[in-house]
């Protein structure tokens, strides 16, 4: 397990001292790189901090990381200093050694994508300590909320970069946010493994999966994992639709079924499932939706259905080896952008390139599944139900159909 920092007493004296420009223990006066990691925690942020650190020292500059994301750049100051040793070994460790925080103070985003401006004392204060110590450049390692706050440190004159990170797929500039191959690969074990139990068991299964208002995680693990159902907030859905392919499955011999729900999923009336709130603003938060898929199937066909809802389980463990690869090659990517004094950009993937786009278009709207796109076809192709009408349609309906019936 790698240390926060070689001494932790040293450690705790750097977090409460706020004035660490001019504080004696200072020993560098070299350009200093910022880094911070905001909202919800995912594989490959340890990995974006290492890359960001080992290639900023080889040009020349000092680094620092700011604790609990935007909330350390604020009154109390939260701060380690970053370099070879402290960030060596962490890799392959999932979370982030900065620490996160999740709509705190600084939350730039109500509802699904509705933007609000932050509180001008707390973007001077941020000024402040950037002026105090000496940062010439701050990655913000964040989703669309965490990037719309950069956005607004950048507005109001800050030296600023992001740096694209969700379990959600949900940004639209980049083919991939890391983070999401990770939370994938968790959620395709997960229905690996409940395919085993619900085939033993005869049993209809339910799994709820993250993604916010996004279905990424849902369509890519229910096709990864050989979901049956795949229920997402991008294609409306009914009961009778899904009860449908449950009853094709039985026909079939296969008394068992996978549904792979999205927590975002709209309910047929159109409504979705949240349980509670959080954060400053109040903001809602999805869950609930595979019970309520699971005790309606149940009812509807009398049959025993068990729902698992993954959770954070996705957010957790290590990195997958894409996510590692992408988080190291942002956080390249990052530094050589402040190193041109390229600032208000977020870094990007374009396949097979690494390049960046203004953050203000980054954040503009959420990128969500294409009910036309090749993945989906793909999965219907296959017989995978979305609960919809569209499987309902006669596969003698193409080019071959005449001579089907004919000779049928
Ligand atoms: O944005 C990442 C994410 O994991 C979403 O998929 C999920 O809706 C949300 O964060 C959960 O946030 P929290 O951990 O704050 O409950």
């Amino acid at each position: 397990m790698a240390r926060l920092c070689p001494e932790e007493n040293e450690r705790i004296d750097w977090l409460i001292r706020p004035s660490y420009f001019n504080d004696a223990t200072m020993t560098t006066h070299k350009p200093t790189i910022g880094i911070l990691t905001s909202g919800g925690d995912c594989p490959g942020l340890n990995a974006v901090i290492r890359a960001v650190v080992k290639s900023a020292e080889r040009l020349g500059y000092d680094c620092v990381g700011f604790l609990r994301g935007y909330e350390g750049l604020i009154e109390p100051v939260g701060y380690m200093p970053l370099n070879a040793r402290n960030t060596a070994g962490i890799l392959t460790q999932g979370g982030t050694i900065l620490g996160s925080t999740n709509k705190g103070r600084f939350s730039a985003t109500v509802g699904e994508d509705q933007r609000v401006a932050i509180d001008p004392v707390l973007l001077e204060q941020v000024a402040t300590t950037l002026r105090q110590l000496s940062i010439c450049g701050l990655i913000c390692v964040g989703g669309d909320g965490s990037l719309a706050i950069a956005q607004q440190l950048y507005q109001h004159g800050m030296p600023v970069i992001g740096v694209p990170k969700t379990i959600d797929n949900d940004l639209g500039a980049t083919a991939f946010t890391f983070g999401f191959d990770s939370a994938v690969a968790s959620a395709t074990d997960a229905l690996d493994r409940l395919h085993t139990t619900a085939a033993s068991h005869e049993r209809i299964m339910v799994l709820e999966v993250m993604g916010r208002h996004a279905g990424w995680i849902a369509l890519h693990a229910g096709i990864a994992g050989g979901g049956d159902v795949i229920l997402l907030p991008e294609i409306r859905w009914t009961f009778e639709n899904v009860c449908r392919k449950v009853l094709q499955r039985d026909s079939e011999g296969k008394k068992f079924t996978l549904i792979v729900v999205a927590e975002g999923a709209h309910l047929p009336t159109g409504d979705t499932v949240t349980v509670g709130t959080h954060g400053e603003r109040q903001q809602s938060k999805l869950g609930g939706v595979g019970e309520i898929v699971a005790s309606e199937v149940a009812s509807r066909l009398r049959r025993e259905v068990r729902t698992v809802v993954l959770g954070h389980l996705q957010r957790g463990g290590n990195p997958t080896t894409f996510d590692r690869v992408l988080a190291t090659q942002f956080g390249a990517h990052a530094v050589r952008l402040i190193h041109h004094g390229q600032f208000g950009e977020m870094v990007c993937y374009r396949p097979p390139n690494i390049e960046s786009v203004p953050i203000a278009d980054a954040i503009r709207s959420l990128s969500r599944v294409d009910p036309n796109s090749s993945a989906v076809q793909a999965a219907r192709a296959l017989g995978i139900s979305f609960g919809d009408a569209a499987e309902l349609v006669s596969p003698f309906a193409g080019p071959c159909a005449a001579e089907a019936s004919s000779s049928g």
